[in-house]
């Protein structure tokens, strides 16, 4: 056990094991303080966490985390402190290897179980090691205006109310946290603050005793009066009164033992025991400051204590975000704004529709992407429609560009969601990405009435394809089943097909310059897609522009195609194929 002080501005600490409260509460003290330096130097975690964030005042910083006791102190050799926050299984280990270190001085053991036997091994291995061991089971400590350990003291206004930011004249010294946070309010009242709190945990045998501590006061100059609240358990109390009897303290000590379940006699006996050695001990626990403040003013009028006007203020700690907006004092302009979906109930909802009602009101794949891209319930019939286009553009055979792409991806070892992308990348004008395209332009063609001649003249004037015509493989006598399969749905559910008839009066046209300019798939759907907008009379003109315009429809080719790209993905991984090659006679090679 040293002979003074544990603790000064610069002591910096280890921390066992990541605690975000207590170790903000530390950073919290030392800004209060107006410490220049962190006091917590590094965090021991078996975490893959590199750094941890915290602040210090208004600065965030990066306290760096090790993974074990031996390299945070190679890393760290002027932190000599450990506070162990560690968990029964590792406390004694984690605590029996901190004192082996050269550079740790002190170890605060707060975890709350550690048993007879681990504990005398400790006490045995701190005496080998000249190092103190504060605990198990203790609340912490603290030096006013200097060190806090861990969440003592608890919240910074509490440690503003206890004055405990800047070192007054009392040694503080008890077990644990029953009656100790109202004893640092008490002492501040009654004194000129607190030099150095500690507790020594509430365990039957402390490391570290109320008198090894009392000693230590006793040896720091500044420390003018000590304050001893007991507890029960244990026989700690009778330490201290041989202490006083041999003479040992020089200085005054007010002293309680509490009482701690019935052991009301004990109580006494203690007391009455500590007031026949020299100790000033109250009648009553209600006495307590009393006897405190009289200690203290008498040593005033001795001149043993010199009272200082407070010349430190503390730094002001800036309110964490959270707090206050909570408490109303700030607003801040949100990120994003959403009005699709909402997540803050029991439910999310889709458009204001709880997934519940989703459910049981049996929507479908169509309704749920009505709500979420057009923020509407559609006629069923709409809802349908679009169920169709996603089913009948799921897939088109391993050919295509997009499936072709996910094959070589998957059979390349990729992850699904790299052969999905690999193939949905290709989705573009000349591949199932032509839909908002061929939308805009039979909307504009058909808007001003003009013939297909012309609109399919004035296009190749500007040397535009006209998007939603040609196809690769099928043709004038190879139609795409697809294209009539929705026209026919059109017919018959839609209110009106004009962009539909007028697109396919484009197709009559484009066919009489070439079999394969035939109207396809995204053909189909762009034109059809205008007229369910306006034929549902759910959307203005300007609506329906708009959608044109943002460009919602190859959203379903993109939709859609993804079932079959990570079907293909699948399939490849099962037939386990060779990495994906050409034959060199494949290439053309060219200088
Ligand atoms: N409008 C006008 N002329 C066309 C069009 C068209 N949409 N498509 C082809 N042509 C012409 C070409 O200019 C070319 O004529 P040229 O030889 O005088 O230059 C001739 O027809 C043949 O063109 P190719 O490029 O050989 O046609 P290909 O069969 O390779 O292309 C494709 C098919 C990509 C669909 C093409 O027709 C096209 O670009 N269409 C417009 C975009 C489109 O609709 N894409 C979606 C296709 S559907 C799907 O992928 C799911
Ligand atoms: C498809 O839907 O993938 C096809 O229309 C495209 C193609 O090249 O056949």
């Amino acid at each position: 056990m040293t002979n003074g002080q544990l603790f000064s501005r610069t002591t910096q600490a280890l921390f066992y094991t990541y605690k975000q409260l207590p170790i903000q509460q530390m950073l919290d003290f030392d800004f209060l303080c107006g410490r220049e330096t962190p006091s917590v130097a590094g965090i021991i975690s078996p975490s893959s966490h590199k750094f941890h964030k915290f602040f210090f005042g208004q600065q965030e910083i990066l306290i760096p985390v090790y993974s074990s006791i031996e390299v945070a102190c190679v890393a760290h050799p002027n932190a000599d402190v450990l506070i162990n926050f560690a968990t029964f299984g590792s406390v004694v280990a984690s605590s029996l290897a901190a004192l082996k270190q050269p550079t740790i001085r002190v170890v605060s053991i707060i975890s709350e179980v550690v048993s007879e036997s681990d504990t005398k091994q400790l006490i045995a291995c701190a005496r080998v090691n000249n190092k103190v061991v504060i605990g198990p089971t203790n609340v912490g400590g603290i030096q006013a205006g200097a060190f806090k350990i861990g969440d003592t003291v608890g919240t910074i206004e509490n440690i503003i109310h206890c004055k405990l930011y800047s070192p007054g004249s009392v040694g503080f010294v008890y077990k644990s946290g029953e009656l100790s946070n109202k004893l640092y309010n008490t002492i501040a009242c009654a004194t000129d603050g607190i030099y150095e709190g500690i507790s020594i945990g509430g365990y039957v045998l402390p490391c570290s005793t109320l008198s090894d501590h009392v000693l230590r006061f006793n040896n720091i100059p500044q420390v003018k009066m000590m304050v001893v609240l007991g507890e029960l358990h244990g026989s700690d109390e009778f330490s201290i009164l041989e202490a006083l009897k041999q003479g040992k303290v020089t200085k005054p000590i007010v002293a309680w033992g509490a009482k701690i379940g019935g052991e009301v006699n004990s109580a006494q006996a203690k007391n009455k025991a500590l007031r026949e050695a020299g100790a000033v001990v109250p009648t009553s626990y209600e006495d307590f400051e009393a006897a405190i403040k009289e200690t203290f003013d008498k040593l005033v009028v001795e001149g043993k204590i010199t009272l200082v006007k407070e010349l430190i203020s503390p730094s002001q700690i800036p309110e964490d975000f959270n707090t206050a907006i909570r408490n109303g004092k700030v607003r801040v302009p949100s990120h994003i704004i959403s009005t699709i979906s909402d997540e803050r109930g029991k439910e999310p909802c889709y458009a204001g529709v709880a997934v519940s009602s989703i459910i049981e009101q049996g929507y479908g794949v169509g309704d749920v992407i009505s709500l979420l891209w057009f923020k509407r319930k559609l006629p069923r019939y709409c809802a349908q429609f679009i169920e169709m286009c996603i089913m009948l553009c799921a897939d088109h055979g391993p050919c295509a560009s997009g499936a072709h792409n996910a094959i070589v991806a998957s059979r390349a070892g990729k992850d699904t969601v790299s052969c999905l992308v690999s193939g949905l990348l290709t989705i573009g004008p000349r591949f199932g990405g032509a839909i908002d395209d061929a939308a805009r332009y039979f909307k504009d063609a058909c808007d001003r009435n003009i013939t297909p001649y012309e609109f399919v003249e004035s296009m190749k004037k500007k040397g535009i394809r006209v998007p939603g015509i040609g196809h690769r493989i099928k043709n004038r006598d190879n139609k795409d089943k697809r294209v009539e399969m929705l026209q026919k749905y059109a017919r018959m559910h839609f209110p009106c097909v004009k962009y539909m008839e007028y697109a396919n009066e484009v197709e009559e046209y484009t066919l009489s310059k070439a079999n394969n300019l035939i109207l396809n798939i995204d053909g189909a759907i762009g034109s059809l897609f205008l007229d369910l907008l306006v034929g549902s009379g759910m959307f203005t003109e300007l609506d329906v522009d708009e959608i044109v315009q943002i460009g919602y429809l190859n959203g379903l080719f993109i939709l859609a195609r993804s079932i079959g790209l990570i079907g293909h993905t699948f399939d490849q991984k099962r037939l386990k194929q060779p990495l994906y090659r050409h034959p060199w006679e494949d290439v053309l090679y060219t200088k």
